[in-house]
């Protein structure tokens, strides 16, 4: 197994001292955290003023906001810890610099470069008409919606998962209808296509491996629910490189189904996020249809340039995965130690419980440096997996957490 490049993204490695110094979480609750810390760019749930014409479906509604908070060990947002190698960046600079000059037109609006190496990344056998890309696959995911879902149209989702697939559902005008998972996070196929019948909705969600749970879905399971649905099936693959060995992609089905969508992104693995790379594969008329959706020039030369030069340098980026999936599997084994409840994971985060008081957990461990993540069932906790050192700065913070948690906050 490769290692990253030595130094890459170690916790605050980009951060002047200034910056990191000026972290206070101490005695901040869940919100204030978020509008006191230091580097914080956004605010979570802000009120709408009530003078504004905003559309009457949305009043009410809570903005995606996981906090953004500059402490040394962040595990919350399942972002790749590792940062590019000095090569790599340097490739992504000429990359930059060779379309920089020709930023006076417009960019490939079809992306075709960029679709024909991700199609070849894929395999599978694709082209590039197969592939989609877009700023992020939460833009993929809207794109989705706005061409298949839309007024008096339905989406359905077995949750917990992505909180975004209902969020984006709601912002494109779809009802949105939350079907539950099994008690141990798995999905049932007679109760997915049960569900499904009895709703018809014109789109599925399926989250493989799922977001915050951890586990992937068998693939009998993804083909009951394309057998079953009436619209569009879009099986969220977004964690899918940190995959245990052999789970099998959805990409698998793609011949099969003509209404399978199957979502990817170069967030994670591919160690991205900041660039903003989303993409698709289905059928060669699915992506048609969601030219009527999106923008013109959606995918801008820089992003495709940038995302083109991480392709073409895959095998760094994806020896990061062998090392996380290794941290994660580290850390389930070690929560497990510590008589935890822990979710099996096939992605780059693990969730643990069951607290009495998560929240008092979730705030322990910030006081103590580590921002982890609020999410899932109640009395669960979502983290990341990092780099050695930082998982070393988790579990050396969780451990007096547990033993100094009250009664009615430890598990
Ligand atoms: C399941 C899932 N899908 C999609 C996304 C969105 O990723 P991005 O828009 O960065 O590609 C995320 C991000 O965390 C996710 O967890």
């Amino acid at each position: 197994m490769s290692r990253p490049a030595a130094g890459a993204g170690r916790p605050g490695a980009e951060d002047p001292p200034s910056h990191r110094a000026s972290w206070r979480a101490s005695g901040t609750t869940r919100r204030s955290a978020s509008l006191n810390a230091s580097g914080t760019t956004h605010r979570e749930g802000g009120q709408i003023a009530d003078w504004l014409p905003l559309r009457p479906d949305l009043a009410g509604r809570t903005a995606y906001g996981a906090p953004q908070i500059d402490v040394p060990v962040r595990l919350n947002t399942n972002e790749n810890p590792y940062g590019p190698s000095a090569g790599l960046v340097r490739a992504i600079a000429d990359a930059v610099a060779g379309v920089a000059g020709r930023l006076n037109r417009y960019p490939d609006r079809d992306a075709v470069a960029l679709r024909t190496d991700l199609a070849a990344y894929l395999g599978h056998g694709l082209s590039w008409r197969q592939v989609w890309a877009a700023n992020g696959s939460n833009e993929v995911i809207q794109q989705l919606l706005l061409a298949f879902g839309g007024p008096g149209r339905s989406a359905l989702g077995f949750e917990p998962s992505y909180s975004m697939h209902p969020l984006t559902a709601r912002a494109t005008a779809t009802a949105w209808l939350s079907g539950a998972r099994d008690g141990d996070f798995g999905l049932d196929p007679g109760r997915a296509v049960q569900a499904i019948r009895d709703q018809r909705p014109e789109l599925v969600f399926l989250t493989s491996p799922n977001n915050p749970t951890g586990g992937a879905l068998p693939l009998a399971v993804i083909e009951a629910v394309c057998d079953a649905a009436p619209g569009m099936v879009v099986v969220d693959e977004a964690y899918a490189e940190f995959a245990r060995d052999g789970t099998p992609s959805a990409l698998a089905l793609l011949p099969r189904y003509r209404r399978l969508v199957i979502s990817r992104t170069m967030s994670k693995a591919f160690a991205l996020a900041g660039a903003r790379v989303g993409y698709l594969a289905a059928d060669p008329a699915v992506i048609e249809a969601l030219l009527l959706v999106r923008l013109p020039y959606h995918l801008s030369a820089v992003t495709q340039a940038v995302a083109r030069a991480a392709l073409a340098h895959a095998a760094e980026p994806l020896a990061t995965v062998q090392a996380l999936r290794a941290e994660r599997d580290r850390l389930v084994d070690w929560l497990r130690g510590q008589g935890l409840a822990v979710a099996d994971s096939d992605a780059n985060f693990v969730l643990f419980g069951e607290f009495g008081d998560a929240h008092a957990i979730w705030q322990a461990l910030l006081e103590r440096g580590v921002l982890i993540r609020e999410t899932g069932p109640p009395g669960w906790l979502r983290v990341t997996a990092g780099t050695p050192a930082e998982m070393d700065a988790f579990r050396d913070a969780l451990l007096p957490v547990l033993a100094g948690a009250s009664e009615e906050a430890r598990p």
